[in-house]
């Protein structure tokens, strides 16, 4: 008897992350149509890409109804934020990932920070403020360097680590009285900087139990040596080798778990991906920030680790049986996913030049995620400044780099530019 096959919407950035979430749920026996809101040049490959907003909930909820979705995946933060799956969910709609107030965890910094203060959780010492007057005075107190934060979503550009008080003055002044990141600067953190290296930690949950991803790492500056200014993120690597079990065990007991029983406590159970960034310190590990969603280059690494159906994962948290399933993923096997940019991003960069993939890159041990690309005349043209993460898995971290950086070579277009020491640190 065969199954009955899924129409599933993926609603996101339109990303390297959208592009590999699509393809890990084409490879689902049940998995039939795919529909993306927004979509790129690669997720042309596997379905649909609709010409909507991933923020415009009415004509989403409208196509949603239309064609009869049996599942949509709201996978990045805008639209988790406007409360994309409040309104699904009102809808009598299937749909996966957090509610708005779960995803405050993300898109208020103030609220997080106050929520890990409440449940006794690992982070920086920190103060919130929403006038620009008392943000500077407390300033004269505290030691550098010392960072500031703007609490609304600022496109991973609303975190400054001022060197001197002058420097955090100024980043106070453009954010709260400027106002260069529009309300998302209304209230700020002031929080005291933390050093050592900084992982990010995923876990599926379905409001009552979770399951615990490998650990990953990011780069997020666009130089190598980790300089310049920072970016979306260009670089991943997973699993780590320098995070042994103890310490994911720690982070799980002492992060995970309580967060998300926190989350549970206050009424808002958290559904999805909780993704908290953190850094680890000679005092232990400790929460940076939180994420609402897989992040992005991370995804793309995950998505080759995962071994077990992605879809069988996402029904089991819809429906609250996580708990039940067993999740799989690829045993003494290593990730990483270089991504290509164009010239002059994080700054402004040129769109629509034509990307050349020669015969023979890509397939095998390598898989090439598209993020800001679209098709014009049958051809692949750039159209971000994130253009193409270039991912590939080895039985070692220093292969799965290596492997990743040979593919590459058969990948060009003009400006193209990456970091060539994705993952070094984490070989020492
Ligand atoms: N890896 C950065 C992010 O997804 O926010």
């Amino acid at each position: 008897m065969s199954e009955e096959k899924l129409k599933i919407l993926i609603i996101g950035a339109g990303g390297g992350r959208e592009h590999a979430i699509g393809w890990k749920i084409a490879q689902s026996p049940r998995a039939g149509e795919l529909f993306f809101a927004r979509g790129n040049a690669g997720t042309a490959q596997l379905g649909t890409n609709l010409d909507i907003k991933e923020t415009d909930i009415p004509k989403l909820l409208e196509f949603t109804k239309k064609e009869k979705i049996d599942l949509a995946l709201v996978v990045s933060d805008d639209p988790l934020a406007l409360g994309m799956v409040d309104e699904f969910k009102k809808a009598g709609l299937r749909v996966w990932g957090p509610t708005k107030r779960a995803a405050q965890l993300e898109w208020s910094k103030a609220f997080s920070k106050d929520f890990m203060r409440r449940h006794h959780l690992p982070t920086a010492k920190f103060e919130i403020f929403t006038n620009f007057e008392k943000a500077k005075k407390y300033l004269e107190k505290e030691s550098l360097p010392i960072v500031i934060k703007a609490s609304g979503l600022a496109l991973g550009k609303g975190v400054i680590i001022a060197q001197t008080k002058e420097e955090a003055t100024q980043a106070l002044e453009k954010i709260m009285v400027k106002k260069i990141f529009g309300t998302s600067g209304e209230e700020v953190v002031i929080e005291e900087f933390m050093t050592g290296p900084e992982i990010s930690i995923h876990a599926f949950s379905d409001g009552k139990s979770y399951k615990m991803f490998p650990a990953s790492q990011d780069h997020k500056k666009i130089g190598e040596g980790d300089t310049g200014p920072n970016t979306g993120g260009i670089g991943t690597i997973a699993p780590l080798p320098f995070v042994d079990k103890e310490v994911m065990n720690r982070i799980e007991k002492e992060i995970v778990a309580p967060t998300l029983k926190g989350m549970a406590d206050d009424g808002t159970p958290f559904e999805g991906i909780l993704y908290p960034g953190l850094i680890l310190t000679k005092d232990g590990p400790k929460i940076l920030e939180y994420n609402a969603r897989f992040g992005d280059p991370e995804a793309e690494v995950y998505m080759r680790l995962l071994n077990s159906d992605l879809l069988d994962i996402i029904d089991a948290c819809v429906d609250g049986k996580l708990s039940s399933l067993n999740i799989i993923w690829k045993k003494d096997i290593f990730a990483c996913n270089v991504v290509l940019v164009s010239g002059g991003y994080p700054g402004n960069y040129e769109k629509g030049n034509p990307i050349l993939i020669e015969e023979g890159g890509g397939g095998g041990d390598i898989v090439i995620f598209h993020a800001g690309t679209k098709i014009e005349n049958n051809k692949f043209v750039t159209n971000g400044g994130r253009v193409l993460g270039v991912s590939a898995i080895g039985n070692t971290l220093k292969e799965a780099i290596k492997k990743a950086y040979k593919a590459i070579e058969k990948i060009s277009f003009e400006g193209m530019q990456y970091r060539k020491d994705i993952g070094k640190s984490a070989l020492k």
